[in-house]
């Protein structure tokens, strides 16, 4: 198994490496620019895994809210169209304005991004600010897996210290990189030391070490840098779908029925009893919040994106219930038994329903993880602020969507 140390010591040794085989001379943080941005000359947008669940609702809030210009950057050959069939999945716009989107099929572990000459000198030319949210997004991979996805964070990090314009990196991090935190330590809004156990996931240790990276990449080559560890992400609040059914609670969810049995708490997520999911559209609209905060030239940032306001569980059981018993009675079924989440998973035990490796892994006495500080975080984003507790409509209407076998 290899170490998150030594990972992160190897990536670090990449960043300062940067700029040595061209003979580049980095300007220490000190001497680099400050920076004049205004709204009016903010620049373009660089978005990366805009065909994800999150990155599809980016493209779009960046769209909403004026952008004048983003740039995507996707591993698609066909990227234009690998947008419009998520945005089509998802219920968004299919049309993007050649003004306003540029589609570009890029690997951002090669030189110059992957890019060719004129359009990687055009992105140096316009970027100001980067949202990079593409990642690998599987709990059952090692560390050594998410090579790709750590090279990448090298690449765009090389990107802005070679910039002429400041820019602004924002990464999309999430809560699994601080899983090696005790559940009675509060996780900080901050890098977290090293006295801390590692993520008990290779997803969560990639996550922890590219949030080390880029803190690194900020003290060494002076650029603008900020990891955002978002929590679960659900559906579309607004449009009530979009709740991927292969995810883990989608697929309890529709597992159910075959168990007969729904459990009265989540095991070991959040804490069993309470859920702090954010819906899609608002996790993008809070990015999207604090991708505008000014930063000094050389600092990074580390802010906790976790629902402000939990929804007991129970209140969630009971619109999921309501879905369940009415399918169950047009089939001439029985209502569904709510029992204990060690006892559901015991009924999993039929070889006919195979739960998700990480469900299972739920059946734990302890929480998941401590609590999260999330003060910086709320004061970086009015969305977030105003954030109403999950309803348990999604939930129904969710819950719907999976039992008839679609996502949306
Ligand atoms: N969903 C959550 O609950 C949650 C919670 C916390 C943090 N996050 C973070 O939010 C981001 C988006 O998550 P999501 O749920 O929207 O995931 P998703 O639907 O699986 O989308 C992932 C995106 O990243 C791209 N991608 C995947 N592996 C890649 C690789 N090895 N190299 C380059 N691009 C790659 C995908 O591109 P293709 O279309 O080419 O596959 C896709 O555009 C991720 O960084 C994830 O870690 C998600």
């Amino acid at each position: 198994m290899v170490d998150v140390e030594e990972t992160l010591h190897v990536y670090q040794s990449k960043i300062n490496a940067l700029f040595e085989p061209s003979g580049l001379v980095l300007k220490p943080p000190e001497e680099a620019e400050e920076s004049t941005s205004t709204l009016e000359s903010e620049g373009a947008i660089l978005l990366t895994g805009s065909t994800g669940a999150l990155g599809s609702h980016l493209l779009n809030t960046l769209l909403e809210r004026g952008t004048q210009m983003v740039y995507r950057l996707n591993r698609s050959k066909d990227s234009r169209n690998a947008q419009i069939e998520s945005n089509r999945n998802r219920g968004l716009p299919l049309r993007f304005s050649e003004d306003r989107v540029k589609f570009f099929t890029a690997d951002l572990a090669l030189p110059q991004l992957g890019l060719q000459d004129s359009d990687f000198a055009q992105l140096q030319r316009s970027v100001t600010r980067i949202i990079h949210n593409a990642w690998s997004v599987d709990f059952n991979k090692s560390l050594q897996s998410f090579a790709d996805c750590l090279d990448g964070i090298v690449g765009l990090v090389g990107f802005e210290a070679a910039s002429p314009r400041p820019v602004t990196d924002q990464f999309v991090s999430s809560i699994a990189s601080a899983g090696g935190t005790g559940q009675d330590q509060i996780v900080p809004e901050a890098v977290l030391d090293s006295t801390r156990g590692p993520a008990s996931t290779g997803y969560g240790q990639s996550k922890d070490v590219a949030e080390k990276m880029l803190a690194h990449a900020s003290k060494v080559l002076g650029i603008r840098s900020m990891s955002v560890r978002v929590g679960q992400v659900s559906g579309d609040a607004l449009r009530k779908r979009g709740w991927n059914r292969r995810e883990w609670l989608p697929s309890l969810v529709v597992s159910s029925p075959h168990l007969g049995v729904l459990p009265e708490s989540l095991g070991c997520a959040d804490d069993g009893n309470e859920v702090r999911w954010i819906p899609v559209d608002s996790a993008a609209r809070i990015l999207h919040d604090m991708s505008r905060k000014t930063m000094a030239i050389g600092s990074n940032e580390t802010l906790n994106v976790v629902h402000p306001k939990p929804t007991p569980w129970a209140e969630l059981l009971l619109a999921v219930q309501t879905v369940l018993d009415k399918v169950a009675s047009e089939r001439g079924g029985k209502p569904l038994e709510i029992v204990t989440y060690g006892e559901c998973q015991t009924m999993s035990a039929n070889p006919a329903v195979k739960l998700l490796p990480f469900i299972e892994s739920l059946l734990s006495e302890e929480p998941l993880f401590g609590a999260f500080a999330i003060d910086r975080a709320m004061a970086s984003s009015e969305s977030m602020r105003v954030l109403e507790p999950l309803q348990s409509d999604c939930l129904q209407a969710w819950a719907t969507k999976w039992i008839q076998g679609r996502d949306s």
